[in-house]
Parts: C-alpha cells; structure tokens; sequence
C-alpha cells in the first residue's frame, strides 16, 4: 500500500489519496458493505485486502480489435510528447468536446457530442424518442433501429463521438433527475437496451460512449460545492458517494455496462459522483480492476465534463481522456489549464508518469477510430454546430480549428417517419375500460391541458415551461427542434377526416378554477382528452412523482363533466397516478417523451391506427412513499465527506422491492394492455450444454468479461397466441427465482432474464425463445469473486408482467 499512496500522493491533486481508496472484496466472507469510509486512513491501512488496482492495463485488441490496434500503434509512434498531450485533453472548440487536429500526421481531431436522443449541438437535425421511451418498446430491432439513425446523423454531423447510450442512472430512486435518459428500473432490459443502442451507432460508423459509469443514481450534489463562488477552488464539501456493496454493484449496476463492454463499445464515460469514497473518474477498482481488467474492456475511459478532480492519480487509476479539458464542473474555467494536459508533459519528463501509459490511453482511443473506419472519408464537422455551441463558444477557443464543407446540413433523411412509429409502439396503454380505446370516429372531441399544445414561450431545446407538450427532457440529454407535432396538431389533423368539432383549453389554471360544463358547447364531448407533463433535467432531481402544473386537478375538474375522459402524459418517468380509479377516467397512456412527432405517434394508438404494446419498464406504486432508495437530498453537517449516500436496500430496487415485501402496487414492471389479447401456452426449456458446472469455466477474459458468462446454456420456448380480432403486439417475459437454500439472502423473488416482442396477426401463433445465458441464471457471489449458478431448481415464470405471470417451470442446472 504504501508505494502506492506515496506515488498518488506525489501527484496533482485535491483528492488524490481518494484514488487509494477503491472497494473491493477479494477474500471478503461477509457480505457487508466493502466500502470504506473515506479519508479514515485507519480503515484505509486495515483494508488490506482490497488494493487500490494498479497499474491500469494495457489494450491488446483482443475480441477483434486487432488489426485496428496495430494501425493505432502505427499512429502512436509518429507523435512527440507535446501531441500525445493533446490527443488525451480536451479543449474548447466547435463540439462539446473537441480533440485538437494533428495536420502533421493527417489526423483531423475528434468531435464529441450529446447526447443520447440527437445531436444537441447542431441544427436540421432529428430529436429522437428519449431512453425511457426506447425502452418501453421492450423492442430489440427498435432500440438497434434508433441506435443506427442516431449514428447516422452524428456521422453527417463530423461528429466522430455520440455521448451516449445512458445505463447510470439505472433508475435506483424514482426521482432522479436524469433516468428518462437510460433505459429502465432493470438491468436486464437495460442491458439488452444498452447494446442494441451501441451496436447500431458504431455500425453507422460512430463511437459510443457508455455513461455514467458507475453509481450515478442522484442529481443532487453529483459535484463537489466550493468555498467559493464558481466552480474551482476549495471544495466546501466532496461530491456525495454512492456506497454499495459488491454483489449490489456486479448485478445491478454494473450488469448492462457488461453488455456495453461486450459488444465492443469505443468509450466509457465516467460519472461525477464518488463511488465507495473514490471520485468515479480515479476510482482504480472500478476503472483497472473492474473495467479493464474483468471486463476486459479495451477502448478508453472518458471523464464527464469536469468530472476530472486528478491528474496523476486518474490516470493511474484508468481514465484515459480527460473531458472537456478545462477545469470545473459547470462554467468552464478553460484559462485554468487541465489536470491532464501540460501537467502530462511534466509528469513525463519528471518521470511522474511512465509514457507507456500515456501510449496506452492514446491506443484506447485511436484503436476503435480506426476499427469504425473513421480514418476513411469522416465528414468534417458541420461549420453551423461551432455558432450554435453554448458550452465552448469561439470566444474560449485557444486552436485553430479548419471549419470546412456545408454548413447547416439536413442530416434528418426520413427519420421523422422512425420517429413517429418508434413514439406509438413505445406508448403505454395502463387502463382502458367501457370500450374507450381506441376512438371510433368521435364527432365532438374536447382537448384538456398545458401539455396538449404549442411551446409559446419559445426556445428550440425543451424548458420547463408552462405551456406546450415536453418531447424531452432537459439538460445536456435535450434536444434541438426542428420542428414539433403537438398533440393539438395531430388530433385536429386526424379529427378532420370526419369532420368532427375540436375545442380545446390549455389553461390549466383556467380548467382547474372554472366549471368545466361553462367551457363547451353545445353539449358534453364524445371524448374529453388530457393532456398532462412532468418535466426533469440533468442536474436537479424530482420533487415529488406527481404530474406538473396541478394535473391531478385539472383530471378531477375534467371528469367532473365527462365520463369518457382519457388521459395521456408525457414525462420523464415514474407518476403516481391518484385519478387512475377514478370511474371516468376511461383510459390512460404513458408516452414519456417521444421526440419530435409526438403528436402523429398518439394520434395513431388513440385512433388505433397502431395498436399499443408499450410496456412498463418501472413499476408505478400506489403512493410515492412506497419507492424505497429516495435520493440523498440533504446533510446536517458541515463535514468535507458528509454527502454518503448508502445503497443499502442493495438490490431491492423497483419490482424487486415491491415484490420481495408483497407490497401492493398501481401497475407493475412489464404491464402494459393493448386492444387484443393473448395467451400464452406450452412453456419449456431445453438444455443446450452438458455437464453444466456451478462456476464457469476459466476462460481467457473478452470484451464483457468471461465468454463463459455469455454462453447460452438453455433455450426457454412458449408459444403466443392473438386471441382478440385485431393485429397487435406483445412482449411475453421470462422471470427467474433462485433456490432460497443455496443462494445468498437479499436474492430478488424474480428478475427478468428474457423477452420477446412477437407481432400478431389474429389468431396467429408463434413460438418465442428465450435464450439463457450463463449470467442470466447466476449470482454474484462475493467470496469467490465469480458468478455462480445456485444448485438445486431455478424457477422459470412466464408472463405478460413481472405479476401477471402465467406459466412455471424448472431447471436444475447443477444438482442441490
Ligand atoms: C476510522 O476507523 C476506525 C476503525 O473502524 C475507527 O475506530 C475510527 O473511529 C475511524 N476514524 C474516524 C475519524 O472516523
Ligand atoms: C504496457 O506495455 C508497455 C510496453 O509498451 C509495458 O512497458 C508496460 O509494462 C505495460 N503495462 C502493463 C500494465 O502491462
Ligand atoms: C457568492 O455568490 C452569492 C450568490 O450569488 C453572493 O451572494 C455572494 O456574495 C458570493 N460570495 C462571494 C464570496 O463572492
Ligand atoms: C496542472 O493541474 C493543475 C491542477 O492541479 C492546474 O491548476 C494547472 O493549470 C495544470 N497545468 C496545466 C499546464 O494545465
Ligand atoms: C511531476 O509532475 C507532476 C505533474 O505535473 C507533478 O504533479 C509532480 O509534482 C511533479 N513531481 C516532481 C517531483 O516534480
Ligand atoms: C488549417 O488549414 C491550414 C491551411 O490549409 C493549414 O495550414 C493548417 O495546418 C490547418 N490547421 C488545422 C488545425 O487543421
Ligand atoms: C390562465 O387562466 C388564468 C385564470 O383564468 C388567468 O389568470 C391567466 O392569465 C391565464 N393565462 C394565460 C397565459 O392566458
Ligand atoms: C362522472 O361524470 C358524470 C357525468 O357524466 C357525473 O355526473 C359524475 O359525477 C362523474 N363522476 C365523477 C366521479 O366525477
Ligand atoms: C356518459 O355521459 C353521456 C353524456 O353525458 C351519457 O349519455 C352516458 O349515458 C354516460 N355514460 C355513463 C356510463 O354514465
Ligand atoms: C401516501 O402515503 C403518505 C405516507 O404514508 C400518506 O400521508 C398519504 O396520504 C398517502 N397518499 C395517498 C394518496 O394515499
Ligand atoms: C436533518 O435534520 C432534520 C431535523 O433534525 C431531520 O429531520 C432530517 O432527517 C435530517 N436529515 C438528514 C439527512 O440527516
Ligand atoms: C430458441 O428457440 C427459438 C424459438 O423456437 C428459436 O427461434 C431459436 O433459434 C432457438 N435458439 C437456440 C439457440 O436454439
């Protein structure tokens, strides 16, 4: 330990002795937190069996990234120190993040962009459906289609680097900020999200960055506050750390960064908050030992912006690029220089820093440029991007940038048509009773609610204001519009076809202080429609889960009236949703955010031109004091180290909670109706391998980690029928529970380990497979440090939710 601690220590920085402080559990017999508590330099010398992970590892290519590795090594020879420098140090530029061109040796520099749901920075551009709404498709081949235009445009754009796809926040607390910028409450779904996202972005030829790699669940205090005003300087207090215990962080939060890693995906970004103590971006466990090493992870480590707070000590602990490259978390200070930068020269010469490890982070980066031909005819960064860039505005730029080629290209192509399907097939049908749905060429149709219209307070990138349908989010996930199809829009287009009377009011105060009987004429709507948000952004967490701007309320006066009142929202996630036993409500659609034709996506399943087969990819409670996992909003003491935030409910996150303590809930990870039905019938699984042991053979490590891991050991079949009179969609699911007896406690009821999204005909039939992969029937197991498969039987349910399971079986893997 002590060489350790005194070479981190000789290095830059405020926090470097956080970098000694990784979890860990090697030889651990208890299943207690492996956290330490930070900067208790008792604790720190006792934990001697879990090291700081030193040195960071070298790329080897391995898993097919051989060739393009040997011309990285090619490219890193040519380069004296002062460009190796640079090829790991952002600066200020055209793109949000922007790696300097070496003209010398014909390298072009590197544009980095937001974010997960379009090119934010840039104009004629698409804004694609948000995470959240990808994900209640529960529709691989539209994740993978969403993925691919999405790298498309990037592409187009010049930009090499799409800041994206989201799996931290996984969605351990209902109210954080940013989780309709992932996937869903689960790691299974998440992770087949986060690789069919990155397969189809690097197969249009751009990077992908997997972030927040790792514990990002809160908003709050994600950043160390300072003792004075601005964002360098003394920090008052460190950024709060997300403290989790080994098994938690292997199968929750680390499970879809694994499929990210397996899939070869160019980048990982890492969060801002403190894992286990340890700034996530100089956290060597997670980053070497984790990452690099376990998951054998072989492209380059990226800091979120500002989230660099070291610069020996980060990059002896892993990260490879320091991003954006000023110093400080918002508001850039660029004139400050950078931890990494031309404190990486200096390191060098002082022999601080070995060159091989700068080679190495240069290698990361270059070995998937070349791998996704981005050495061959990239296009140059669209001129437009550089004016409408914010962050790093010309005014800060400290190179030379050669802004060449078209400016303001239309990289939109027919995604709009995309993004339209992708916004109905992901819209969830929660309730739907007397026949409501889908709408039978209503001729008088009332229009509720401030999310039913028009933005009229302006701006191009979603703000909360009080007028106009949320499409997005906000922060640095949002978009930039180019165009937008409210809800208003698409309902007066479709409700034309039959000559019908549309009257709307998008006053919520105005609806929720009139008699809403005074507002129409001449009689009572066929069909009342509200509309109703709730907004979230990066960099502040919910308040509360219930919809925005006095919904609830504008529900009760509306129904007051109309027995036949629909609701939709459109938000960031979960809402609790008093009015849903309210008898006139007749049906309610959650579209989370659905991009730029949100308007055409629910007009289609309201009129049953789609029908809708979006599921829940979180559970809605009852009451939002059930969640457990509240963010950590507050601290009464004053101490530099007070923000902790304990993941103690371990893996009682989402259903996993409300099932493990039978708790009641609203509706439940994975519901979701349509306007058919189905059936399901003849489950059974057949073993694809013999001689199956508990733990996995001992293979040399791939990109994801063990390929042992990512065999399938069975294949899991049962057959779907349409039952109804109508064409619909259904996504059957395979839950797994574990033997009580030979697997640890705190282990989950049920996890999901398999779905199928089936299109039907009526009365077609199809068989569904669920492939079982050797993780997906193991357990973490902390002593061993491997995944285990428990003996004894596995139970397999099968159903249409996580509760409304309608078939059971069993394996026996390996004997009890
Ligand atoms: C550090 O940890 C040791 C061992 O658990 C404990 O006795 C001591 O009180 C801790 N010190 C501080 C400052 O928390
Ligand atoms: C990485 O490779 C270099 C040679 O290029 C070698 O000197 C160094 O020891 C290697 N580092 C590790 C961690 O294996
Ligand atoms: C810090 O900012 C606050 C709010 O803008 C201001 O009231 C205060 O005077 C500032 N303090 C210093 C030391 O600049
Ligand atoms: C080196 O890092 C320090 C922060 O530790 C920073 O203040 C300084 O400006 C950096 N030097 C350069 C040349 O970027
Ligand atoms: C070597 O350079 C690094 C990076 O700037 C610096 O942190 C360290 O203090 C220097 N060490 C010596 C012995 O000069
Ligand atoms: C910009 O273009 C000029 C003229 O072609 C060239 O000399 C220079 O190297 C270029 N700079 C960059 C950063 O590409
Ligand atoms: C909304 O209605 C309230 C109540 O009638 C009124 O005070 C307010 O001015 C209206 N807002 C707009 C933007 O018209
Ligand atoms: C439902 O609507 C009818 C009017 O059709 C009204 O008489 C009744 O009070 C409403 N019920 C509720 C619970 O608001
Ligand atoms: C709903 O209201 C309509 C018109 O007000 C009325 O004709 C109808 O009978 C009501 N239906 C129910 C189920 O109350
Ligand atoms: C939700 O639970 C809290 C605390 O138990 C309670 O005060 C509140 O009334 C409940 N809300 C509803 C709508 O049941
Ligand atoms: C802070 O103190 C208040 C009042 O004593 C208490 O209600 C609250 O739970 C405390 N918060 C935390 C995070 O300890
Ligand atoms: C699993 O079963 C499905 C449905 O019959 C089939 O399409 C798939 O190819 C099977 N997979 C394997 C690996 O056998």
């Amino acid at each position: 330990m002590a060489p350790v601690m005194s070479k981190l220590l000789s290095g830059l920085l405020l926090t470097s002795i956080a970098a000694a402080q990784d979890f860990g559990s090697g030889g651990r017999n208890d299943d207690d937190f492996s956290y330490v508590q930070p900067l208790n330099t008792t604790i720190l010398t006792q934990y001697g069996s879990s090291p700081a992970v030193l040195p960071s590892p070298n790329i080897t290519g391995v898993g097919g990234w051989e060739d393009a590795m040997a011309k990285a090594k090619a490219f890193v020879a040519l380069l004296t120190l002062e460009e190796k420098k640079d090829m790991v140090t952002g600066t200020s530029g055209p793109c949000v993040g922007n790696i300097i061109a070496i003209p010398r040796v014909g390298f072009p520099g590197l544009c980095l962009q937001d974010g997960p749901l379009s090119i934010r920075v840039a104009d004629y551009a698409s804004v694609f459906e948000a995470g959240v709404t990808a994900a209640s498709t529960w529709d691989r081949d539209l994740l993978y289609e969403r993925g691919y235009a999405l790298g498309e445009e990037f592409k187009a754009k010049g930009a090499h680097i799409f800041l994206g796809p989201v799996a931290g926040p996984l969605g351990r607390s209902a109210y954080s900020g940013r989780n309709w910028e992932g996937f869903a409450a689960d790691p299974y779904l998440t992770g087949i999200a986060m690789q069919e996202t990155i397969k189809g972005v690097q197969d249009a030829g751009v990077q992908a960055t997997a972030k927040h790699y790792i514990g990002n669940e809160q908003e709050t205090q994600r950043n160390p506050t300072f003792l004075t005003n601005g964002t360098t300087g003394e920090v008052d207090q460190e950024a709060v750390s997300a403290n989790m215990d080994d098994r938690t962080f292997h199968e929750l939060y680390l499970w879809p960064f694994a499929n990210a890693a397996h899939v070869n995906c160019a980048s990982f970004m890492c969060s801002y908050q403190r894992l286990n103590g340890s700034y996530a971006c100089q956290n060597s466990k997670a980053l070497n030992g984790v990452l690099k090493t376990e998951l054998g992870f072989q492209g380059y480590v990226m800091s979120d912006w500002g989230g660099t707070h070291a610069g020996v000590a980060a990059i002896e602990s892993g990260l490879d690029m320091d991003m954006p490259g000023g110093i400080g978390a918002y508001g850039m200070n660029w004139a400050a220089g950078s931890f990494f930068g031309g404190n990486i020269t200096q390191g060098v010469n002082n022999g601080t820093i070995d060159i091989s490890r700068v080679d190495d982070m240069i290698l990361r980066i270059m070995t998937p440029y070349y791998f996704l031909g981005q050495d061959k005819d990239f296009p140059t960064v669209d001129p437009s991007g550089a004016d409408l860039n914010t962050f790093s505005p010309r005014s800060t730029w400290i190179h030379e940038f050669n802004l060449t080629g078209e400016s303001s290209r239309d990289v939109r192509g027919n995604h709009g048509e995309m993004i339209r399907r992708h916004g109905a097939e992901a819209t969830i049908l929660l309730k739907n009773v007397n026949n409501a749905l889908p709408l039978k060429a209503p001729k008088s149709i009332a229009v509720f609610g401030n999310d039913a219209g028009d933005d009229t307070q302006g701006y191009l990138n979603q703000v909360d204001f009080e007028y106009g349908t949320l499409s997005a989010g906000g922060g640095s996930g949002t978009g930039r519009l180019t165009y937008l199809i409210t809800p208003l829009d698409a309902v007066k287009t479709r409700a034309a076809k039959d000559n019908a009377l549309v009257q709307y009011w998008l006053n919520n105060t105005l609806i929720t202080s009139s008699e809403v009987s005074d507002l129409w004429i001449p009689k009572t709507p066929e069909v009342c429609l509200v509309f109703l948000k709730t907004w979230a952004e990066e960099g502040a967490d919910r308040a509360h889960l219930e919809v925005d701007w006095d919904g609830n309320e504008v529900v009760e006066s509306v129904t007051k009236y109309c027995n036949n009142t629909v609701v939709v929202t459109h938000s960031s996630g979960i809402n609790v949703l008093p009015f849903a036993d309210n008898p006139n409500v007749t049906a309610i659609l959650a579209a989370h955010y659905p991009g730029q034709e949100s308007g055409n996506s629910i007009v289609d399943v309201l009129y049953g031109d789609v029908n809708p087969s979006g599921r829940l990819p979180y559970t809605i409670a009852l009451n939002g004091t059930d969640y457990n996992a509240p963010p950590t909003t507050a601290v009464n003491t004053t101490g530099i180290d007070d923000w902790q935030s304990w993941f103690d409910e371990k893996l009682e996150v989402d259903y996993r909670y409300f099932d493990a303590h039978n708790i009641s809930v609203r509706y439940e990870f994975g519901y979701g109706l349509s306007y058919t039905t189905f059936e399901m019938t003849d489950l059974s699984s057949e073993a694809l391998a013999t001689d199956i042991t508990s733990e996995p053979e001992d293979l040399p490590i791939l990109p994801g980690g063990n390929p042992a891991l990512w065999e399938t050991l069975y294949n899991v079949t049962l057959t779907v029928t349409n039952t109804g009179d109508v064409d619909g969609a259904t996504v059957p699911q395979l839950y797994v529970s574990f033997p009580e007896d030979t697997t640890p406690s705190g282990t989950p009821p049920r996890q999901l380990r398999g779905f199928s999204k089936a299109f039907l005909a009526p009365g077609e039939s199809q068989k569904v497979g669920f492939e079982l992969m050797r993780r997906d029937i193991s357990y973490w197991d902390i002593i061993s440090q491997q995944w285990l498969i428990p003996a004894g039987d596995i139970t397999l349910s099968a159903g249409f939710s996580s509760r409304d399971l309608k078939l059971v079986s069993k394996i026996t893997p390996v004997a009890a």
